[in-house]
């Protein structure tokens, strides 16, 4: 059966794309809506270029928070496209609470640091400037706080050689690309539970 997934996005959208490009090519049974915050997001351009459709929050106010009229209107995408899973792509805004707690699993994110360390968004430069060798990305459930939701993937990536910060983004962001992609494939192919803070796939 054809699951039905929303990506979330503010900007770029390379994660976006890569997981577009990706299901099509490897013709995974998902269909994609894409929804942005941001008008001129230039991710929406490439979601429209594939064909993909696409929705805009409107009115958005500055910030990380989603005014009650734009967290309705996502509980109105999610319920009438039917979706599965909302994979957040970048996406700067914070999802509030009731939204989590009325869509069980449905919200995930990807942060480009191995959390729990390197929480926020200058995960990279904070990783980079902290001298660490290996960061990496997380594909986690989204829950109430910033990053912190239960961990369903990890990626490390070795920044010792990066001369600068731009360079370990890089690298990073290679890894998301690949990572995301895995995620997405684990929880449409396989059942799982959610033990405390740990999710366990097999059941
Ligand atoms: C990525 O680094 C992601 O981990 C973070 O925001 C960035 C979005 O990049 N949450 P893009 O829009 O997917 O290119």
């Amino acid at each position: 059966m054809v699951k039905k997934i929303a990506i979330f996005i503010s900007g770029r959208g390379s994660n976006m794309e890569s997981l577009l490009k990706k299901s099509l090519s490897d013709n995974l049974p998902v269909q994609f809506i894409v929804v942005s915050d941001n008008p001129k997001a230039n991710g929406l351009k490439i979601a429209e270029n594939i064909g993909v459709k696409t929705i805009v929050l409107e009115n958005c106010s500055d910030g990380w928070k989603l005014t009650d009229e734009n967290s309705e209107k996502i509980e109105q995408i999610i319920k009438e496209h039917n979706i599965s899973l909302v994979l957040l792509a970048g996406f700067m805004r914070i999802i509030p609470k009731q939204l989590i707690e009325k869509f069980p699993s449905t919200f995930v994110n990807i942060h480009p640091s191995l959390l729990p360390s390197f929480k926020g968004k200058n995960a990279q430069r904070d990783a980079f400037e902290y001298g660490v060798k290996i960061s990496g990305c997380t594909v986690h459930f989204v829950d109430s706080g910033v990053d912190t939701g239960p961990i369903i993937m990890q990626k490390g990536v070795d920044i010792s050689s990066c001369i600068n910060i731009e360079e370990a983004k890089n690298e990073i962001l290679k890894a998301e690309h690949e990572l995301y992609y895995e995620a997405l494939k684990l929880l449409l192919s396989s059942k799982y539970t959610i033990i405390g803070r740990r999710v366990i796939f097999g059941f």
